[in-house]
């Protein structure tokens, strides 16, 4: 059986292992995802642990997305330029790292909007999962603006007060906490998107729904960056509705 897993500090809670294991048992593939929720101190002997036993692949979270990078063999273009990596391929003990966060960004979006060319995206956030959206939109021809708490971080437009006096299409929530805004920005909006699933109906989403806005939850952008990952790992069609519905059941 092929060991798989994700890689974070907490990892307990992360909904990934139910989406992968549907995943494999749908396929019939003999294959095993597990949680590695690993200290920072014991990172380096876990990589060693991935190419010896072997561990096929991982998803990587919090706080790795970064740290894991130089522990690998190579690293795929996207993630270099994006600056994280959030899936790991052990092919033959050569570790390649990848970022499908950006993908399953993208994807979410487009399902409920469409394509996303020329649309004003103003993006909340400007952490690693913020980077890859922004890489994902920019591809997509997007006009995309960041705002966040603190301004003086790489390629953030302004803060949240700068944030107020801009409008857009679409506005997306990447931080990693429950942060909202007052209805009056909402409102200038057609489409409302949060990455945290948990909950599902953030406050942001709540007050846009109640808007009469179009939302798209967090566990969209899980869904896809999943197919992306599954597909590196297997190199076969992933089952887009057992994963969805193992994550939203
Ligand atoms: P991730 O990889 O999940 O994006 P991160 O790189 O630690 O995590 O980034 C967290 C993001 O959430 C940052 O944009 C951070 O803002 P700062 O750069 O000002 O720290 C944002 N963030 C965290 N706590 C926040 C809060 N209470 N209010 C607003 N933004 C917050």
């Amino acid at each position: 059986m092929k060991l798989y897993g994700i890689l974070g500090f907490p990892a307990k809670h992360s909904l990934s292992p139910v989406m992968h294991n549907a995943a494999f048992k749908a396929l019939g593939i003999d294959a095993r995802y597990d949680v590695f929720e690993i200290p920072k101190n014991e990172l380096a002997s876990f990589i060693k642990r991935v190419k010896e036993e072997p561990i096929y692949g991982l998803s990587v979270t919090a706080p790795y997305k970064g740290d894991v990078m130089k522990h690998l063999d190579k690293i795929d273009e996207d993630a270099r330029k994006i600056g994280a990596v959030n899936t790991v391929v052990n092919r033959d003990g050569v570790l390649i790292g990848y970022n499908t966060d950006f993908i399953g960004a993208t994807e979410a979006l487009k399902e409920t909007v469409g394509p996303l060319k020329n649309k004003k995206i103003v993006i909340v956030g400007a952490g690693g999962a913020s980077k890859a959206i922004v890489y994902g939109l920019q591809k997509e021809g997007a006009k995309v603006s960041v705002f966040n708490r603190t301004k003086n971080r790489d390629g953030v437009d302004g803060d949240l007060k700068d944030m107020l006096k801009t409008d857009g299409n679409i506005l997306i929530q990447a931080t990693s906490v429950l942060f909202s805004v007052s209805p009056e920005f909402i409102k200038k909006f057609d489409v409302v998107m949060d990455i945290v699933y948990k909950p599902l109906i953030t406050p942001l989403l709540k007050t846009a729904q109640d808007l009469g806005k179009k939302i798209i939850t967090g566990d969209k952008m899980l869904l896809y960056q999943g197919i992306a990952a599954f597909k590196l790992w297997t190199e076969k069609e992933a089952p887009i509705e057992v994963m969805w519905k193992a994550i939203s059941t």
